[in-house]
């Protein structure tokens, strides 16, 4: 059936059953067991979604009407589908096995994977040996990840959510990640650094992103006014350039010899898998890179091979696309039950934002329908008593992912072990309050300020435990989330031309920034805050 006659079966079914409450969804004895979905440490509940079997059936014919399938393959196979680029999307290619073969315009990914994965091996067991030494001879015991975007949010995600799987040899060494343009960050923390000690690695795919390169210019200052050295002996000993432009790193100063590479068929926002991964490297161990990878492999081995009804990937897409184009919630929380996961929502962001921000089709027709919400979060406990108010009682339609491990601290104290449980009882507690409103509890006496609505769809994602393998999985799921909308909202979710005007016209702002604006070449309101910057900079 063609896309066009699915979509307006579903529309008429929401007409329908858009009025259905999940307080009565509830109370279908299997409803549990029908909508949840496992695929290894990784559970995909469902249930607390405004579906029925009926719209989930017509929401799979939805994706099978628009070659889902074939889009899957050509992503695996890596067909040049980010078509505005002229690329390939192939980060699924960083998580193969080393016994894995793919071809791509004549040359075997694997093995060149594996290579960049050897070099950055080598060079993660020389910082675990304090084998790299700065100009001091000292050994370096601190990493400072320069990046921004997908050069910074993936690795610094892991990193966070990882820490309890610090490799021993890496007890030495302290990471860190700049990012912000305005030197806030990387102003207070040099303060606190020994420069002798001290390696930058420099994590930019384009190496000609400002922000990086002007922290990477602030590091280097600091490095020269502390040591009296050359920027060519300084460059050798105290950075390392994580990139997919050699040239442009070595323009920078950084030898070939001290760059780590990837390749322009992995996105920016797709690129925690590469050697852009390095800082979780060093931190969890080449082990624990390689189980990060594993669990993102499986994930994509599910992904391709399941039957869409089972797919947890195919599942979560469709579940918001029916909240987002049917049943008209533009708002989406992510909401994890775990303070290690406290970079997720900042990741899935970008993930999410940057890759379905989308307007125009593939075939650049304006799109008649809303694509990609609105996406924010926090740590879920602490967001509750911050934005949940407006998820409980607001006026807004907001749907939600509650993601926390079943287990954790295990093998430590009683104390730990309760603070989990309160936990999980208070991510439960949440997710029943969202979906039945007054329901969950007797509320026959309560005020109108006091009633709950309900209805608030969410989605829980329940790991067995929060591991490098179950991390892979679940950002790997999110990953073809994105992928799965993409194809289904007919936009290319690899590109991000929007994000290039700005800098474009920062750059040509940035020589005026202090002179008077006599020219007629911006707006009223620039030229108006140009002169009075111009009037605090002259004082
Ligand atoms: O400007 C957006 C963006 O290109 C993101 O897509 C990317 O993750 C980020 O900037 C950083 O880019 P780079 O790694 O090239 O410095």
């Amino acid at each position: 059936m063609d896309k066009h006659r699915v979509w307006q079966q579903l529309e008429q079914l929401c007409a329908t059953e858009s009025s259905l409450h999940l307080r009565d969804l509830l109370q279908v004895k299997d409803r549990f067991s029908r909508f949840s979905f496992r695929q290894d440490e990784l559970l995909l509940d469902l249930s607390r979604q405004r579906l029925t079997t009926n719209t989930l059936t017509q929401l799979l014919q939805l994706a099978d009407s628009c070659d889902l399938a074939q889009w899957i393959e050509s992503l695996f196979k890596g067909d040049r589908i980010n078509h505005t680029e002229n690329r390939a999307a192939l980060h699924t290619a960083l998580r193969l096995p080393a016994e894995a073969t793919l071809e791509h315009q004549g040359e075997d990914l694997v093995t060149l994977v594996q290579a960049d994965l050897q070099r950055m091996q080598h060079l993660v067991e020389q910082l675990h040996q304090g084998q790299w030494r700065g100009f001091s001879g000292e050994p370096i015991d601190t990493l400072v990840n320069v990046g921004v975007g997908g050069s910074d949010l993936g690795p610094m995600m892991v990193c966070r959510a990882l820490d309890g799987f610090q490799a021993p040899e890496a007890r030495q060494i302290t990471t860190h990640f700049i990012s912000s343009m305005d030197g806030s960050q990387i102003s207070g923390l040099l303060d606190q650094l020994d420069p002798a000690r001290t390696l930058f690695v420099v994590s930019s795919k384009s190496f000609s992103t400002a922000d990086t390169l002007a922290n990477a210019a602030t590091a280097l200052d600091w490095l020269i006014r502390a040591s009296g050295l050359t920027t060519e002996l300084l460059a050798r000993r105290h950075f390392i350039a994580v990139t997919a432009n050699a040239p442009r790193a070595e323009a920078w100063g950084i030898p070939v010899e001290n760059q780590l590479h990837f390749r322009d068929w992995v996105g920016g926002r797709y690129s925690l898998w590469s050697t852009i991964g390095l800082a979780i490297a060093v931190r969890i161990g080449m082990s624990g890179f390689r189980a990060l990878l594993d669990g993102a492999h499986r994930m994509d081995m599910h992904f391709r091979h399941t039957h869409f009804s089972h797919n947890l990937p195919v599942l979560l897409a469709l579940a918001e696309v029916w909240n987002i184009n049917f049943l008209g919630i533009h708002a989406h929380a992510i909401l994890p039950y775990d303070g290690r996961l406290a970079h997720l929502p900042a990741y899935l962001e970008q993930l999410e934002m940057e890759s379905n921000g989308k307007s125009v089709d593939r075939q650049g027709n304006r799109i008649e329908h809303h694509t990609c919400p609105v996406l924010w979060g926090e740590i879920g406990p602490n967001a509750q008593h911050a934005f949940y108010q407006l998820l409980h009682q607001g006026s807004e339609a907001v749907m939600c992912d509650f993601i926390v491990p079943a287990r954790r601290y295990a093998d430590q104290s009683d104390a730990l072990q309760s603070q989990h449980r309160l936990t999980l009882a208070n991510c439960l507690a949440q997710a029943r309050v969202l979906a039945l409103g007054d329901a969950a509890v007797d509320q026959s006496n309560a005020t109108p300020w006091q009633r709950y609505q309900g209805n608030q769809p969410s989605t829980l994602i329940l790991l067995d435990e929060l591991t490098p393998a179950s991390l892979g999985a679940l950002i790997a799921l999110y990953e073809h989330k994105v992928f799965v909308q993409s194809v289904i909202w007919n936009i290319n979710p690899f590109d991000q031309w929007g994000v290039e005007l700005g800098k474009q016209v920062a750059n040509s702002l940035l020589d005026i920034i202090g002179t008077p604006a006599t020219t007629d070449r911006f707006d009223i309101a620039t030229e108006g805050v140009l002169n009075q910057l111009h009037g605090q900079w002259s004082d």
